[in-house]
């Protein structure tokens, strides 16, 4: 019985197996189907290892794809290679094809078949949605048939030699998304129908023969992703209908003779552009300005056309952009492009002028412009007649040897040269006196700045004595207490050996790398190269900084690793959400909308707050106070929760003298020209000049305008005339005017962003004893409605708390910025720091004069 039982499921067992594999040896269900394809296998020659003859084709076959009921689907022969005897006469012979009668996807690309696309294609594959012949040797024209394909989404016959016309009839393939016909001999004109193929992604036409104009009716396929017509022999301008391909990438039309220029609002809606190759294309103009506020740009090549604009845009393309190509144009102005991350930078052969900024990396190339330093420029009578042609002066290339700077000016003015060392001894019994009492890291900052702008040093002025103070005998703090204390080896570990897949932006105090230590611990650890002096100094300011101060608003200082006696390292806590710059305007993983969204109100005001009370604390809880001196968009990191913590500290010292500025210093100040005395002078040694920075981040705020509050002094007022105007006390909608556009706004945030725009005005005030201090900022952003309700209704009252005897906080701030009404337009355009540092200069003149007629009755409340 057992025995039989046994006997039985043996049995059972034996023929179930049988089953199985007899559905596997059936898996391809039609016989005509395999001697198809063995048919196939043998035209083209195709090796015993990728389809073995005994084998099944939907098992064991290399790039056959079946159905479940056994019906082949798919062919990739891609990159395969032929048997001997397959490669001594190979041909485009795949006759039996047409007994697959699912086959949806051919790929043959890198797969020789020389001659023509057999005629049958478009008569019997009609089940056909992707065909590859990329790179596969294939003469003759394009059949008219294909367009009979219609399940056809990918048609890829690039790098062929096919020659002929783009069959019109092709644009009957409405489900087509890639057509790529690029490195082949078509010729003719595209046809203008293509505009039809609205789930287009990718047109490459390049590298054909193709004369003509591109098609207006281009700009119907709005699905476009890639478009690539370089290298064709296009004539005429490029169609402004092009602005509509609002999911264009990648805009290629490198190669080509156009003419004309581009129209100014190309750009207008392409802002999911990541690449723009016009390189060598003969355009002519101006580019529209647009361009440089792509958010996603990573490559630009714009070589070897005639552009010529003045480029004084701003621009700061966080880390994104890898590639700038703008040589052979005639690009002129001063360098205001903020070139942060681009691996390749190529400015050469232009017309630029001017002061190489300190963000340009040294690798870019400069090469044949009319700037002051960089060798290989172009000759004076050149750039002269160029900047005449242009309505404009050439300023020469700066006094020869010396490079321009503050201290080479008081060169030329000998009185001044007298005032300079008088003074220079008075600030020295300054500091003997001062030393004790104050601490000296600011005493090292304005070394620095003098060693930085004079590299080679020079003994003019009261700089040489400043050096010869041991700036570092005052600091006797012991840094070995301070964090951790890390390996080089565990930093290297920490940063995949600071790869650049870690770094996260080049500082100007060092790069920043993200790391993550043994522990889990995610970290940030600033990597400062000690050639300069200047960096070896902002280290130990940092260090000194952190041994004395902790607080929520300030970044967590994690450690340091100073054993390398070239490159120093600090490590802070890793912050989730970047810097500010990189989190204002960020990607969503959203698919509906378009993918570009920016920080939200509440958000922004909750960062001003932040940022606030960081500044507050610097300047009221310590003691004595603390500036920060760098307070700009980049120095704000936010956690994950966006809340602020303040970051770069490299330049933080201790206020100065009370804020007063002293009398020598103001003295030597006039020396200046008020843009240059700004940055590393003792006039930003006061909480009054981070106000200042700090009203600039409200304005980057409001604006949602990237870069503000890190641009040029000159560049700034600029934007300040224009943006002055639509902060009134009076009319809540003007604001709107100057608005973020990507935010929405309903009447009450409205009045938010009303009176944040009136602190951001009372903190710009021209005057810095007119600044608002800090912590009645952060009393008026907790509440800015009080602001401006205040304001507009009980003006009765603000004349009250206005006043010195006022106690409310918001009516101090506002009171403050009352009194900078003066005509802020003037103070903008004019110098508005020459106003700043008290001088009395021909332009406040002026300013105030304009002002008069108009503001007299406001002012005079
Ligand atoms: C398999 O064949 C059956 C009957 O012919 C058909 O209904 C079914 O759709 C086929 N399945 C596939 C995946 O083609
Ligand atoms: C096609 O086949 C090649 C070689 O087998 C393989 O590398 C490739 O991934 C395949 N491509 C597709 C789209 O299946
Ligand atoms: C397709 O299959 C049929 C039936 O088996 C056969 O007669 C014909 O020759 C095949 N066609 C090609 C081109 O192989
Ligand atoms: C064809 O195969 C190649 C390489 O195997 C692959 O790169 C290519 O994307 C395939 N083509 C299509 C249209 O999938
Ligand atoms: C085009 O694609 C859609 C969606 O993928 C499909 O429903 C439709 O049948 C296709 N059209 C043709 C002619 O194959
Ligand atoms: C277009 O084709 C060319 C050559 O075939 C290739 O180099 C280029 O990358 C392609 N462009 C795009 C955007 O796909
Ligand atoms: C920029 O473009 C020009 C002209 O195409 C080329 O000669 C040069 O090598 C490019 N520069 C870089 C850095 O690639
Ligand atoms: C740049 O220059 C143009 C032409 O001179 C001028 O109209 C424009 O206002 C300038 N822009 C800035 C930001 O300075
Ligand atoms: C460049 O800057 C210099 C000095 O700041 C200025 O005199 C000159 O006008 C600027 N050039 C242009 C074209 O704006
Ligand atoms: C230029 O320098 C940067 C870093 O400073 C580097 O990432 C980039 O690769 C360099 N580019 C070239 C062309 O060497
Ligand atoms: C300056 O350069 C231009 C263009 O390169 C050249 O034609 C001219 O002869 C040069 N002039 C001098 C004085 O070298």
């Amino acid at each position: 019985m057992v025995d039989q039982r046994k006997k039985i499921t043996l049995l059972v067992f034996f023929f179930f197996s049988l089953l199985i594999e007899s559905t596997f040896e059936q898996k391809i269900s039609s016989l005509d189907e395999k001697s198809a394809l063995l048919l196939v296998r043998s035209s083209l020659g195709i090796r015993s290892r990728d389809w073995p003859v005994k084998g099944n084709p939907c098992l064991n076959w290399n790039g056959i794809k079946c159905d479940a009921n056994g019906t082949v689907t798919e062919i990739n022969i891609s990159g395969f290679r032929r048997t001997r005897t397959g490669n001594q006469n190979p041909q485009f012979s795949v006759d039996s094809l047409v007994n697959l009668t699912r086959l949806a996807s051919f790929n043959a690309s890198r797969f020789s078949l020389p001659g023509p696309i057999p005629a049958f294609f478009g008569l019997s594959l009609l089940t056909l949605e992707v065909l590859d012949l990329s790179s596969c040797s294939i003469t003759g024209t394009i059949p008219e048939n294909l367009n009979r394909l219609s399940r056809l989404r990918v048609l890829d016959l690039s790098k062929n030699s096919i020659s002929g016309e783009i069959p019109p009839s092709l644009t009957s393939l409405q489900n087509l998304s890639i057509l790529d016909l690029s490195s082949n001999s078509v010729r003719g004109l595209i046809p203008a129908s293509i505009g039809a193929l609205s789930k287009l992604q990718r047109l490459n036409l390049s590298r054909s023969s193709l004369s003509f104009s591109i098609p207006p009716s281009l700009g119907d396929l709005s699905a476009l992703v890639d478009l690539d017509l370089s290298f064709n022999d296009l004539s005429g301008s490029v169609p402004s209908e092009l602005k509509e391909l609002r999911n264009l990438k990648a805009f290629v039309i490198a190669g080509n003779r156009l003419s004309g220029s581009l129209p100014l609002d190309l750009f207008s809606f392409l802002s999911k552009l990541q690449v723009v190759d016009f390189g060598d294309s003969g355009l002519i103009g101006a580019l529209p300005s647009r361009l440089w506020s792509l958010p996603e740009l990573k490559i630009l090549d714009l070589s070897g056309n005639h552009f010529s604009n003045l480029l004084n845009i701003t621009v700061s393309f966080d880390s994104t952009v890898s590639m700038l190509n703008i040589s052979g144009n005639m690009f002129y102005g001063n360098l205001t492009l903020l070139l942060r991350r681009f691996q390749v930078i190529d400015l050469s052969g232009n017309y630029f002028e001017g002061k190489v900024p300190d963000f340009v990396p040294i690798n870019a190339s400069l090469s044949n412009n009319c700037l002051q330093g960089p060798k290989n420029q172009r000759n004076l009578s050149d750039c002269a007649l160029f900047y005449q042609s242009k309505g404009l002066t050439f300023d020469n290339f700066g006094p020869p040897e010396e490079k321009k700077s503050p201290k080479s000016s008081w060169l030329n003015n000998r009185k001044i040269v007298i005032l300079a060392a008088v003074g220079g001894s008075i600030l020295v019994m300054l500091f003997l006196i001062l030393l004790p009492i104050t601490v000296s890291f600011c005493v090292r900052r304005r070394n620095q700045s003098s060693t930085s702008n004079h590299p080679r040093g020079n003994g003019v002025g009261p700089l040489p004595l400043d050096e010869t103070l041991p700036s570092r005998e005052g600091v006797s703090i012991n840094f070995a207490s301070l964090g951790s204390s890390f390996s080089y080896q565990q930093l290297l570990n920490a940063t995949k050996e600071f790869s650049d897949s870690n770094l996260i932006k080049k500082g100007q105090s060092g790069d920043l790398f993200k790391g993550v230590l043994e522990t889990g611990v995610q970290i940030v650890v600033k990597r400062i190269s000690l050639e300069s002096t200047k960096n070896n100094e902002a280290y130990l300011t940092e260090l000194d900084f952190f041994s004395r101060f902790a607080h929520p608003r300030i970044v967590p200082f994690i450690g340091k690793c100073l054993e390398s006696t070239t490159h120093k390292f600090l490590v802070y806590k890793y912050m989730p959400n970047g810097d500010l710059p990189s989190s204002l305007f960020y990607k969503s993983n959203s698919l509906i909308d378009d993918g570009l969204k920016s920080l939200d109100w509440i958000t922004r005001l909750k960062i001003a707050l932040g940022v606030a009370e960081g500044l507050s604390y610097l300047h009221h809880d310590c003691s004595p106070s603390i500036v920060h001196r760098d307070v700009q968009a980049s120095s704000i990191l936010l956690d994950d929760k966006f809340e602020v913590r303040l970051g770069s500290f490299s330049k933080a010292c201790h206020q100065e003298n009370n804020g007063r500025p002293r009398k020598i210093a103001r003295m030597l100040r006039l020396s200046q020209s008020s843009q240059e005395s700004v940055p590393g002078s003792p006039a930003t040694a006061t909480c009054a000049y981070d106000v200042y920075c700090f009203g600039k981040i409200l304005v980057e705020l409001i604006t949602g305008k990237l870069g503000i509050s890190s641009c040029e002094e000159t560049q700034f007022k600029k934007i300040l005339s224009e943006i002055m105007p639509y902060i009134s006390s009076q009319e809540k909608e003007a604001v709107m005017n100057i608005l973020d556009q990507s935010l929405m706004v309903d009447e009450d945030l409205l009045e938010e962003v009303w009176a944040m725009a009136i602190v951001a005005r009372s903190c710009l005030n021209p005057k810095p004893t007119r600044r608002p201090l800090m912590r009645h900022i952060v009393q008026a952003l907790e509440n800015p409605l009080r602001v401006v309700r205040e304001d507009s209704g009980e003006s009765e009252r603000f004349r009250t708390t206005g006043s010195s005897r006022g106690s409310s906080s918001s009516g101090r701030v506002f009171g403050s910025w009352r009194q900078s009404t003066s005509d802020p337009v003037a103070a903008g355009t004019s110098s508005l720091l020459s106003q700043a540092e008290g001088l009395a200069t021909g332009s406040s003149a002026r300013g105030s004069s304009r002002g008069a007629s108009s503001r007299r009755s406001m002012k005079d409340v």
